[in-house]
């Protein structure tokens, strides 16, 4: 085999970036079913891209320093840009991710002390009896049929986040309807952003998000409400039993004595649910199919895990010293986290003109206004910050010299003051996945499947992820 070819099998298939096109309005219509369909081949190998969108200047940012500067060092210069907002207000209304300033500042430290209850040892049980069942419902398939992975992986992914959220499992009734109103709002959402560029009115276009978003906040808001009702009871759980519902209704702002009102409460629950499963299952789907493509990678995660549970049956779970100890597991999620990040772009907006905006010195030529674009996607595909950037190598995140990559490379779950604070929680719940799942079984794919993986917003595959699963 030439050192071509050997490269090549080790690039797992991605959507390509099309060729480079200067007309927006082709491009729009790229981007129509999917966000990647707006990028230019050009994109994945310049430091910073500018175009403008009838009348609206779009900047796509790859340079290190500059990340760092939007994302880290003055990070109220360039606040989430109102479209973030505007997209997902009919179903998280202004919860912590898409609002700005002492706003933002706010619902952030009534979060992380909520999150103290999210803390990796109190929900490994949630995580454990959630993978449990998930195993479960593999080993009742068919093993000859191939299995819509990425379907299981949302089921087990909004499962964890149920017990976390609210002490018990998710319902079969419950996972249809809503995995069906969140699948119908990404896709309405995807386009929606398109059509804002073309100028078309904002609340015109919310209209057409408001049902599905309806279906998920009613079906929220109806255990938020027996919550309440139970806490204004003085029924309040003891400190070790609490979940991480009960802790947003007492977390209290020790600046300002704030407490969630109860409409604030489903807004966030509403994007907690979403963002606590909705990205978990991407990276989970995806990792699962590149372990089928790669069968050597997945025999040494299965031999990892065999090393590490020392002989133990495989009836027994695994426990949370022995997924700690995991670290080629890890690497695999990374890796997959590095080529297909759930979260492909960040939006931010330029607020602030007495800076200059390149790095250089130079003096801006960023408009007020303008539209940042952050992109994990193309950074994490940049030939400038990786060595064979397509090439699925979960070996380049074992290594520790600190020099390997940029640390503004490699951003899955951002950088800075907003970085997602369910990083640990997510890495936690996908090692243990994986782990049960190649324990279990041998994944492989299944004949004349490629999933098709669209931009929106999260990654996803349109078409699902089929593999076939044989029991070891
Ligand atoms: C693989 C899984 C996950 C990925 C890739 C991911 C990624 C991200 C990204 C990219 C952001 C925004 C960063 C920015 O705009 O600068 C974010 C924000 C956030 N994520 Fe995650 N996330 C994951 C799982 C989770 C989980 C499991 C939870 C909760 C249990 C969670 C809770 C949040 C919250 C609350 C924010 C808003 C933070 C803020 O605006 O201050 N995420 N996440």
């Amino acid at each position: 085999m030439t050192e071509v070819t050997k490269q090549q099998r080790n690039e797992p298939p991605w959507p390509k970036p099309l060729p480079y096109t200067a007309n927006i309005l082709h491009r729009l219509a790229r981007g129509w079913k999917t966000w990647l369909g707006l990028l230019n081949e050009w994109d994945f190998r310049i430091p910073i891209g500018e175009i403008n969108i009838l009348g609206l200047p779009v900047f796509l940012i790859n340079d290190p320093p500059l990340v760092r500067r939007i994302l880290v060092d003055e990070v109220e210069n360039f606040p989430k840009h109102p479209y973030t907002l505007w997209i997902l207000e009919p179903l998280i209304g202004r919860a912590i991710f898409s609002v700005n300033g002492e706003e933002w500042q706010w619902q952030r430290r009534l979060i992380d002390q909520a999150f103290q209850v999210a803390k990796l040892n109190r929900v490994f049980p949630s995580m454990a009896g959630a993978t449990e069942d998930f195993i479960k419902r593999l080993h009742e398939h068919k093993s000859q049929q191939p299995i819509d992975i990425d379907a299981e992986m949302t089921l087990v992914t909004a499962d964890v986040i149920m017990r976390t959220i609210l002490s018990r499992p998710l319902s079969e009734g419950e996972s249809k309807k809503i995995f069906l109103a969140f699948s119908r709002y990404q896709r309405k959402a995807g386009r929606a952003l398109v059509l804002r560029f073309l100028n078309l009115p904002k609340s015109l276009i919310q209209i057409n998000l408001k049902n599905d978003a309806k279906i998920i906040r009613d079906w929220i808001h109806i255990a938020i409400k027996e919550r309440l009702k139970k806490h204004a009871e003085g029924d309040e759980t003891s400190s070790t039993s609490m979940d991480l519902l009960d802790c947003l209704i007492m977390a209290n702002d020790p600046e300002t004595k704030r407490k969630f009102s109860e409409k604030q409460l489903v807004d966030q629950i509403c994007f907690l649910f979403l963002a606590g499963h909705e990205t978990s299952a991407s990276s989970l789907g995806v990792a699962t199919w590149l372990l089928a493509l790669y069968q050597d990678i997945q025999q040494k995660l299965r031999e990892e895990v065999l090393l590490v549970s020392a002989g133990k049956p495989v009836q027994e779970q695994l426990e949370q010293v022995e997924i700690r100890k995991l670290n080629y597991c890890s690497a695999i999620f990374n890796e997959t986290l590095r080529l297909y990040p759930p979260v492909s772009f960040f939006i931010r907006e330029r607020i602030k003109t007495d800076t200059n905006f390149f790095v250089s010195g130079e003096k801006s030529k960023c408009p007020l206004g303008a539209l940042l674009t952050l992109s994990p996607w193309v950074i994490q595909r940049h030939e400038n910050h990786w060595e064979d950037p397509q090439v699925f190598k979960p070996e380049r995140f074992l290594k520790t010299k600190e020099s390997r990559w940029v640390k503004e490379a490699f951003l899955p779950f951002g950088i800075g003051p907003r970085k997602c604070p369910g990083a640990a929680f997510a890495q936690q719940e996908a090692v243990l996945v994986l782990a049960e799942l190649v324990r279990n079984f041998k994944v492989s794919p299944a004949k004349g499947h490629i999933p098709n993986l669209t931009g929106r917003l999260t990654l996803r595959s349109s078409n699902g992820i089929k593999l076939l699963l044989q029991k070891v």
